[in-house]
């Protein structure tokens, strides 16, 4: 049994001075936890939020990454600026950055290669909307999102790679997909990454399910087979809830 990655992506939320009161709080509830923590903060907390969690077991990720390491790209940062500043994660491909800033399977591979390059370890978001699942699409969405989305990801780079099954229905509405529906959908990706890097690669690829998980439905889904973690959002703003949905499965 893999252990299980919890990670928090805060979205646009958290001043550094909240950051650190946030992180404080979190250390302790956190430090004996088996499970891999990840939190992905804004930009302007990833100075504070490295060096809170030095020396803890607590991992820092930023929410989005640019393709080029330099350049005029007003309001990008590069890969290698993260890298810098002691970052281990970045969120690529988020429904929200697909929806509201145009990111496409196209932009989602260059981001995620480029910080693959840098070093860091992306958590690549995948998933299908109310509408494309209620129309019988959702295996069509997710085959092209992972076979446009890691065209020319190698089976080394896949290693490093977290993939993030979330249900754009499910983001941010308090309706979480069952366990089943989780697992289901999880499996089907896992299936699609057996067919193109084998099943050995696809087997040890980590898998998480994010979408309105909180620490009350967190046990059930992440006790699911196929689910190997979550990416959580609003229930990461509150320390007591993240640590227990960390804690959820052990
Ligand atoms: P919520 O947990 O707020 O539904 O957000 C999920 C998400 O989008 C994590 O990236």
């Amino acid at each position: 049994m893999k252990n299980k990655i919890i990670a928090g992506n805060w979205k646009m939320n958290k001043t550094r001075a909240e950051a650190e009161a946030l992180i404080t709080e979190l250390i302790p509830l956190v430090a004996d936890t088996p499970n891999t923590v990840i939190i992905c903060v804004p930009f302007t907390d990833l100075c504070k939020a490295v060096k809170l969690t030095r020396g803890t077991n607590i991992h820092v990720g930023a929410q989005n990454c640019h393709w080029k390491e330099s350049g005029a790209f007003t309001g990008e940062i590069a890969p290698s600026m993260l890298k810098e500043l002691g970052v281990e994660y970045v969120v690529i491909g988020h429904s929200e950055r697909r929806t509201y800033f145009g990111e496409t399977d196209a932009t989602v591979l260059a981001r995620t290669k480029a910080a693959l390059n840098a070093d860091l370890k992306p958590i690549v978001c995948i998933g299908e909307t109310l509408a494309e699942r209620q129309s019988g699409k959702m295996e069509e969405v997710l085959t092209r999102q992972i076979i446009e989305g890691f065209e020319d990801v190698t089976a080394e780079e896949l290693q490093r790679v977290i993939v993030a099954y979330e249900p754009v229905w499910a983001i941010g509405t308090g309706v979480t997909a069952t366990d089943e529906q989780a697992n289901d959908a999880i499996k089907f990706v896992r299936g699609i990454f057996a067919r193109n890097y084998g099943q050995d690669v696809a087997d040890a690829l980590y898998i998480q399910y994010g979408g309105s998980m909180n620490d009350g439905n967190a046990k059930g889904l992440l006790a699911m087979s196929d689910v190997d973690g979550g990416l959580i959002g609003g229930a990461s703003l509150v320390a007591t809830k993240f640590a227990a949905i960390v804690h959820a499965h052990e």
